[in-house]
C-alpha cells in the first residue's frame, strides 16, 4: 500500500463531514512526505522493518499538514496555494480550514496512540511529537515568527525562529526512528542534534526557493516579500545563505555517518535529494 493510500485509509475512518474531506484535500494534495521518509530510512537505516513505523509516519505528516493550513491562514501568511492546489480555506472557506487543521493534529494524537508497538516505545514516540508540535515547538517558532516585524531580527534570531518553526518537526521523526528501532536516550539525543541542523538547513533552502521559483514551480505561494519577512535571504544575501545551506546539509549527513551500528547509505541518499530539491 502507497503512504497515500495508508492516509487515504486512515481518514475514511472517520464519520463524514466538510471538516474530514478538507483533511482528506490537504493531506493528499501532494506533499513531498520529507518527514516520513526520513522516519523510515531512519527505521531501516538500524535494519528494522519500516512498517513498524507506520502510525507515526502518518502522525508525523498529519501534523506537518496541519501546520501548513494554519500557516496559509488568512491571519498568518495569507497564502493561496499550495502543494500546487488552492490552499484549505480557499477550496473550503476559513472556519473549514481552522478545523481541519485541529482535526489533523488530533488525530495524529489518535493514529500515534493505536500504535501496536511496545507500550514504552509509543509513549515515548507521542511524548517527542507533542514536545516537536506544541507551545515549545513548532507553534513557539510560528509565534516568533509573526513577532518579528516587532523587533530587529539578526542571523542569531532568525535561526531560533527557524529551529523552533521548521526544525522541531524534521527532528521529530529522526529521534521516533531511533526510539522505534530500540536505540537509547543517548542516541535519540545525537538524531535530535542532526534534526535541528537539516531542520535550519532546510528553512534557509526554503527562503531561497521562495526567491528563486515562481508560484507555480514552488507550488504553493512565495509570499515572504509581500509580507516583509526577514529571511535567511534578506539577511545574509543569496550566495551566503546558499552556502549556509550546503554547510548545514554536509555537517549532517558527516554526522549521520559517525552514528555506530547504523547504516547511513539510505538516509544521506535522502538528504542529498532534499539539498537538490527544486521545490
Ligand atoms: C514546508 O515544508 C514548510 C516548511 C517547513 C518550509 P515542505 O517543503 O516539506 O512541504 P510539503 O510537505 O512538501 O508540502
Ligand atoms: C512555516 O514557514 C513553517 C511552518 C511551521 C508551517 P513558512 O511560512 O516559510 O512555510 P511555507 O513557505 O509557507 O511553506
Ligand atoms: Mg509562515
Ligand atoms: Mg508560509
Ligand atoms: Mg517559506
Amino acid at each position: 500500500m502507497s503512504f497515500d493510500d495508508l492516509l487515504n485509509e486512515k481518514i475514511d475512518l472517520l464519520p463524514a463531514s466538510d471538516t474530514r474531506e478538507a483533511m482528506r484535500y490537504s493531506l493528499l494534495a501532494g506533499g513531498k512526505r520529507i518527514r516520513p521518509r526520513l522516519l523510515y530510512e531512519t527505521v531501516k537505516g538500524y535494519g528494522k522493518e519500516e512498517h513498524l513505523a507506520d502510525d507515526f509516519a502518518c502522525a508525523i505528516e498529519m501534523i506537518h499538514t496541519y501546520s501548513l493550513i494554519h500557516d496559509d491562514l488568512p491571519a498568518m501568511d495569507n497564502d493561496d496555494l499550495r502543494r500546487g492546489k488552492p490552499t484549505c480555506h480557499r477550496q473550503f472557506n476559513e472556519a473549514i480550514a481552522i478545523l481541519a487543521g485541529d482535526g489533523l493534529l488530533t488525530y495524529a494524537f489518535e493514529t500515534a496512540s493505536k500504535s501496536r508497538l511496545d507500550s514504552a516505545v509509543v509513549q515515548k514516540c507521542i511524548s517527542i511529537l507533542s514536545m516537536a508540535a506544541g507551545a515549545g515547538g513548532m507553534v513557539l517558532g510560528q509565534n516568533l515568527d509573526i513577532e518579528e516585524g516587532e523587533h530587529p531580527v539578526d542571523w542569531n534570531a532568525l535561526k531560533k525562529i527557524h529551529h523552533y518553526k521548521t526544525g522541531c518537526l524534521l527532528a521529530a521523526p529522526l529521534m521516533m526512528g531511533a526510539v522505534i528501532a530500540g536505540q537509547d536516550d543517548d542516541t535519540v539525543k545525537r538524531w535530535e542534534q542532526i534534526g535541528y541542523t537539516i531542520g535550519l538547513a532546510f528553512q534557509v533552502q526554503d527562503d531561497i526557493l521562495d526567491v528563486e521559483l515562481s508560484a507555480e514551480e514552488f507550488g504553493k505561494s512565495n509570499s515572504d516579500e509581500r509580507n516583509d519577512k526577514v529571511t535567511s535571504v534578506t539577511l545574509l544575501g543569496i550566495e551566503e545563505a546558499e552556502h549556509q545551506m550546503h554547510v548545514l546539509y554536509g555537517s549532517a549527513a558527516d554526522a549521520i555517518r559517525q552514528e555506530k551500528g547504523f547504516d547511513s547509505t539510505a538516509l544521506t541518499d535522502l538528504l542529498n535529494r532534499i539539498e537538490n530539491r527544486r521545490k
